[in-house]
């Protein structure tokens, strides 16, 4: 069957003016739940979720986010469902797709939920794999601008794996036209192929100090993803000089920011007094999670034709 419904698989899959829209509506729609009112839009719509990785705020935003909009979402893991059993991708997507309204899905490869979205009727989104994490970046674009105005023209220092997270700032530096500054050790680089789409976009600085200087916001992710676990010990050594501290904060500019996607390691990926400082706004980006995606939600049902 065809497959004509928008997905969110990258922040490529939205134009820039979409993203900008939706970063606007996001924050029209935080300030109308604070001010009490309801928006219940997708009352006796479902969200299936399907986790294969752990999660806290990308759970609990997404479940929160379809009560709000007077909806429901089901909690799926591979542990009690047939997908831990063996059944195709593609045949998971074709029944969940008749049954559910929208998809969201946190995966291993790319590839997989590439597939999955090949095969669904109903819009497909992207809750992290070990490409990318877009839906974090609505978030964090949200909170800069809450905090700081535009982020266009502005230098972002990322500060360690060129993993997941990486590869998503990379995309939102084309997206929404920032400067990205990667300070990753070497044998960590992003990958190739998506380095080779934002090109004009970032540039790699091995050194964290001079990767911070100037910089408007300084962000770091955890040194070790998840299903890197067996690497840890390699990699605290490879990381041991990536910990983001006051010393970074200081070469940055006077009002930079601090942010972290989150969960944090305190005296790993960051110090203890950079994370609980008042340069960090990581509590403001983790509830815009709920925000962000409501509007992103919110995008993809009209698309697909149930708004
Ligand atoms: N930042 C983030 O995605 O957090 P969770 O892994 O808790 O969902
Ligand atoms: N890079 C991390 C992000 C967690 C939200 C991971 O993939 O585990």
């Amino acid at each position: 069957m065809p497959n004509s419904c928008r997905h969110f698989l990258s922040l490529l899959d939205l134009s820039p003016a979409e993203l900008s829209q939706l970063i606007t509506r996001a924050i029209e729609l935080k300030a109308q739940w604070k001010a009490g009112h309801s928006h219940t839009i997708l009352s006796n719509r479902t969200l299936g979720m399907i986790f294969e990785k752990s999660s806290t705020r990308t759970r609990v935003s997404f479940e929160t986010g379809m009560t709000q909009f007077g909806g429901h979402a089901i909690f799926l893991s591979p542990r009690d469902t047939q997908l831990g059993r063996g059944e195709p991708i593609e045949d998971s997507a074709r029944v969940l797709s008749r049954m559910v309204d929208l998809i969201m899905i946190r995966t291993f490869e790319q590839s997989k939920i590439e597939a999955f979205a090949e095969n669904s009727r109903v819009p497909v989104i992207n809750a992290l794999t070990n490409e990318y994490h877009p839906c974090q970046l609505l978030a964090d674009v949200q909170t800069y601008i809450e905090h700081k105005g535009s982020i266009q023209g502005k230098t972002v220092t990322w500060i360690g794996d060129g993993n997941n997270m990486c590869h998503s700032y990379m995309n939102a530096a084309k997206q929404f036209d920032f400067k990205l500054v990667i300070a990753c050790p070497e044998g960590y680089d992003p990958e190739p192929s998506i380095a080779e789409k934002t090109k004009d976009h970032f540039e790699i600085i091995r050194d964290p100090i001079e990767a911070s200087r100037g910089a408007d916001l300084i962000t770091t992710d955890v040194w070790t993803s998840m299903g890197q676990e067996e690497e840890q010990q390699k990699r605290l050594k490879a990381f041991a000089l990536h910990k983001v501290s006051q010393a970074h904060m200081q070469v940055a500019k006077k009002d930079a920011v601090f942010m972290h996607c989150l969960p944090a390691h305190r005296g790993e990926e960051v110090d203890a007094d950079v994370i609980d400082g008042n340069q960090s706004i990581v509590w403001d980006q983790a509830e815009n999670r709920l925000h962000a995606q409501k509007a992103l939600i919110e995008f993809l049902a009209r698309n697909s034709g149930i708004l």
